[in-house]
């Protein structure tokens, strides 16, 4: 009976923030700067005034808030989505969308997005298991994996998102000199993505086995409150290491070091 209301009840908060989260996001394919543009131009009178005046055509005003230039992000199992909404924050002009299967858990992220109002982050709700299904190709500029299921029984290793059918496929959808960012605590998988990495013959751009060198920041409370900043980094180490999600911040209170790469296509 309990559990019963307890479904009911996560139900019923889903429905409330459809806004927010996506079911499915096939239908989006190849479309999502438009999918963006429509949540800007629904969350702006001083844009959507344009369309009403007849400034520009729908389709204008689209291609100019987010030309197919404009930075997509995505980020895979974004759990309770601090590290989306603070990227969302930090970076007003682009665009972030978050995948997460449990939809106890993607609905705190959908409630974040709420709370800030954000245009620019949006969530789909499910398991990913071929990207291609969600995304054209060179669609999107960045994949960020950040502290994946390990799986760690051999007979698992398919299931790992960074196992190499995943990583081929994440590299079909950025677009050429797009990125992947993966973080992790766990050693197993790490030095399997490394292998991974070299089984396809892809080239690391960066590797750390300490990304927030552990004498530094370890054991340090939560980097909140970003605030926008010109010199902010968008990728790369030093974003890598200032944008944190909720499981990497309890493993840096434990003092266990986070292990880093980042490919370039
Ligand atoms: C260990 S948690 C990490 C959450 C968050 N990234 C963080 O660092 O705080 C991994 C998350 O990935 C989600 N996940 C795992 N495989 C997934 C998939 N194929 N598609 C979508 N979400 C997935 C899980 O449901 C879980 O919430």
């Amino acid at each position: 009976m309990m559990r019963q209301r307890k479904l009911k009840d996560l139900d019923e908060r889903m429905e409330d923030l459809a806004d927010y989260l996506d079911k499915d996001g096939r239908q989006n394919k190849g479309q999502w700067r438009k999918v963006f543009a429509q949540q800007l131009i629904a969350s702006s009178w001083e844009v959507s005034r344009m369309l009403y005046e007849g400034v520009m055509s729908e389709e204008e005003l689209e291609q100019s808030l987010c030309p197919p230039d404009s930075q997509l992000c995505l980020e895979i199992g974004c759990g309770k989505g601090k590290f989306m909404c603070d990227r969302a924050k930090a970076f007003p002009d682009s665009m972030m969308i978050g995948i997460e299967g449990q939809e106890s858990v993607i609905v705190r992220a959908a409630e974040k997005i709420r709370e800030h109002g954000f245009w620019n982050a949006y969530l789909i709700s499910g398991y990913v298991h071929d990207i291609h299904e969600f995304f054209e190709d060179g669609e999107l500029d960045g994949i960020f994996l950040n502290f994946s299921d390990p799986w760690p029984k051999a007979r698992h290793a398919r299931r790992r998102l960074t196992c190499r059918e995943n990583l081929a496929a994440y590299m079909d959808v950025i677009r050429d000199g797009g990125f992947i960012e993966f973080k992790t605590d766990n050693s197993d998988l790490f030095d399997f993505t490394l292998e991974e990495i070299d089984a396809l013959g892809l080239e690391t751009d960066e590797v750390s086995e300490d990304l927030h060198l552990s004498d530094r920041s370890a054991g340090t409370g939560p980097d909140e409150d970003y605030q926008s900043d010109d010199s902010e980094e968008f990728d790369g180490i030093n974003a890598s290491e200032r944008f944190r999600t909720e499981y990497e911040e309890k493993f840096m209170k434990k003092g266990v070091k986070i292990k880093y790469v980042r490919l370039v296509k």
